[in-house]
């Protein structure tokens, strides 16, 4: 009896000790969070005393953002891409300081940005376009999300993934190149990145929040302001900045506040009111376009 379960053990070790030589020759892009454990737990702006692991939770940069646009075309249709049926599309996932402003551009080592700001000194990247640092970790299955749903305008969907991360996830403390600790391979925070901003889209999908309070575009009718943000925060729980182009009245983006408990790619995000003035109208009737025939894919996916 003895011997056997010795003997089972032994086997069961020889299958477990395979299974994970086979899971470590998958390629992951996490961050090393061991010395995380060790800190104390707060959502980001609300600690009382300083966070000194800034791996652990966004710092500066406490007050995250997901930000997405309602466009109504792409400008390269005729390329193939095109707008989610169905869906916002991505903006990014931004760093605000807890007191509303924010740093930008903040590590030229990681510049991969094809038309960075004016306003910094950065030229423009001109290396390989920065869909080949994911499509390296093997990662189709992001690039195939993005490339639906992170949608730019005139431009490729790269170059302007390019300018989120090289703008804002070089600001975002648990993207710092140090979180990823010794084993460190060289793009895995783009790819962790990307996957954050992902993670943090999905849990806000306001198309179907609106949609499910009637409010769907419509190039006849029009709607409030208020109408907008009570859809939304009956959601989310907050209200979130409401963006308008054309004097306030033509509805193009939404961005979602909120403090996080831990990390920005893991953590648990506490959506809050917005602390930006809303670009729409308060009292003019405000539409929400229509695409333009053939800007959308056929299908939802
Ligand atoms: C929160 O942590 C940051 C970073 O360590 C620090 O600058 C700030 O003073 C802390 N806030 C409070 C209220 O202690
Ligand atoms: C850009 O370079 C100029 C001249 O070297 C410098 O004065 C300025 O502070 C720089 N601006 C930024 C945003 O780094
Ligand atoms: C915004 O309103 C002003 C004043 O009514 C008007 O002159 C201007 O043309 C409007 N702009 C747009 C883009 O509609
Ligand atoms: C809705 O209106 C916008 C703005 O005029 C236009 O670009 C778009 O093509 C229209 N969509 C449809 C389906 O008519």
């Amino acid at each position: 009896m003895f011997s056997a379960a010795l003997l089972l053990a032994a086997a069961t070790t020889t299958v477990l000790a395979e299974t994970l030589t086979t899971q470590s020759s998958v390629i992951n892009t996490f961050p090393d969070f061991s010395a995380c454990a060790a800190q104390p737990s707060v959502f980001s702006c609300e600690n009382t005393t300083a966070i000194k692991n800034t791996c652990c939770s966004p710092t500066p940069g406490g007050l995250v953002l997901q930000t997405q646009f309602w466009s109504t075309y792409t400008g390269l249709e005729k390329k193939g891409q095109k707008l989610p049926k169905s869906s916002w599309t991505i903006h990014g996932l931004w760093p605000d300081n807890c007191d509303g402003s924010y740093e930008s551009y903040c590590d030229a080592t990681r510049q991969f940005d094809p038309t960075p700001d004016k306003s910094t000194n950065f030229s423009a990247w001109t290396g390989p376009s920065i869909d080949t640092f994911v499509k390296k970790f093997g990662r189709h299955d992001l690039l195939d999300y993005m490339e639906k749903y992170w949608i730019n305008q005139r431009a490729p969907n790269a170059d302007f993934w390019a300018h989120e991360f090289s703008k804002h996830a070089t600001c975002t403390s648990t993207f710092d190149i140090a979180c990823y600790g010794p084993k460190y391979k060289k793009h895995q925070d783009v790819v962790d990145f990307f996957d954050a901003v992902v993670r943090a889209f999905k849990q806000y999908p306001t198309f179907d929040i609106l949609a499910s309070f009637g409010i769907v575009p419509s190039n006849t009718t029009s709607y409030t302001r208020t109408q907008i943000e009570t859809a939304l925060k009956s959601q989310t729980g907050a209200v979130p900045y409401l963006g308008c182009s054309t004097n306030g009245t033509i509805l193009t983006e939404v961005w979602y506040f909120s403090h996080v408990y831990g990390t920005e790619q893991f953590g648990t995000y506490k959506t809050l009111d917005s602390t930006t003035k809303s670009s729409c109208s308060a009292t003019a009737p405000i539409r929400y376009l229509e695409r333009t025939p053939g800007s959308e894919r056929e299908v939802r996916k």
